[in-house]
């Protein structure tokens, strides 16, 4: 390209208007997923100590919250559960009247919210593992089978996607087969498939009790060294059927993000995780930041980094600040 000595890129900046006009990434509420705690032990909303401003909702009043979020404009959700009883099975999960299901039964009979079902043992096992341990280790073959009860009972109570967590080898294949035999050719598949081993998670599983009791995530969580193996994981589970591919978490891995984007033709979600919005909530409570423009240039630049669908838990918050 030629640079002119007169090129002058600061007339692209010269006045609100110009700027506007020439903005290249603008974050849209349509294209934000808000997740979403729902706590069978509840009887009223409870704040998640290490999320400020973000709840685990109880059976009774969740729905209430479903349908502020379709009113300002929030399209879809991303369901987790929190169950009653947990045993090693995880055999609450697939509980055709377990939370989730009555849960997503719900908010499709009430409102016209697109519902993304997180699909994982680890709120549901009493070891708060994601797949299925056996002696020692997680178990991949007989997690599968787990899997595709899950997805079926999710399926039967009306979910829109399925978001299986698990990095379990084989899932979203085990899952479109399931999926498929029981007539639910329409379910879709949001793999989270290259998902990292992080730090960034550790609010998450405060909020969901969903902490391992022993050992760690690294034998089926990726390693978040490898560029290349996430690469592997994301084009296995395009062949297995993946619908939307996902990128987990999301600030510390916009290359990846980017790389996917570049590669892949399937729509992209990144999960910005729940440290990264702990992070932002802390350093604004200490008044080291400014949040509302913090939160918009961290969404705007894993938009920017190529994602098209961004799960984040400062849905909410943009929205209702006017931000978006
Ligand atoms: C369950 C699951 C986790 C998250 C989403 N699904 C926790 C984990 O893998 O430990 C993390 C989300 C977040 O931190 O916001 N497998
Ligand atoms: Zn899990």
């Amino acid at each position: 390209m030629k640079t002119y000595p007169d090129m002058r890129l600061r007339r692209l900046r010269k006045s609100p208007e110009i700027r506007e006009i020439l903005t290249e990434t603008r974050i849209r509420k349509e294209k934000l997923i808000m997740p979403m705690f729902i706590d069978e032990n509840l009887s009223r909303p409870e704040e998640i100590k290490t999320m400020p401003g973000i709840f685990r909702y109880s059976e009774g009043t969740f729905i209430d919250k479903v349908k502020e979020y379709e009113e300002m404009g929030i399209r879809s959700v991303l369901l987790f559960g929190i169950p009653k009883s947990k045993d090693s099975r995880g055999s609450s999960s697939y509980d055709p009247k377990g939370i989730i299901q009555r849960s997503i039964k719900k908010i499709k009979d009430e409102t016209g919210i697109v519902v993304f079902s997180d699909l994982c043992l680890c709120e549901y096992t009493d070891n708060g593992h994601c797949g299925l341990v056996v002696g020692d280790r997680i178990d991949n073959d007989s997690t599968l089978e787990i899997y595709a009860r899950i997805a079926k009972s999710y399926a039967e109570a009306g979910t829109d996607g399925v978001a299986p967590s698990g990095m379990m080898d084989g899932q979203v294949g085990r899952i479109r087969r399931e999926l498929d035999s029981s007539g639910f050719t329409d379910t879709l598949i949001m793999a989270y498939s290259s998902k990292f081993s992080s730090s960034l998670y550790s609010p998450f599983r405060e909020a969901a009790y969903s902490a391992p009791s022993f050992g760690d995530r690294r034998t089926y969580q990726m390693n978040y060294a490898n560029r290349n193996e996430a690469m592997r994981e994301i084009e296995e589970d395009i062949e297995e059927g993946a619908d939307i591919v996902m990128v987990k978490p999301a600030l510390f891995y916009l290359d990846i993000v980017r790389e996917a984007r570049n590669r892949f033709q399937l729509p992209l979600a990144a999960y910005s995780v729940s440290a990264e919005y702990s992070m932002l909530m802390a350093a604004s409570s200490m008044g080291f930041i400014d949040l509302a423009p913090t939160v918009i240039e961290a969404n705007s630049a894993i938009f920017r980094a190529g994602a098209d669908i961004v799960i984040t838990y400062f849905a909410e918050f943009m929205v209702n600040k006017g931000l978006i």
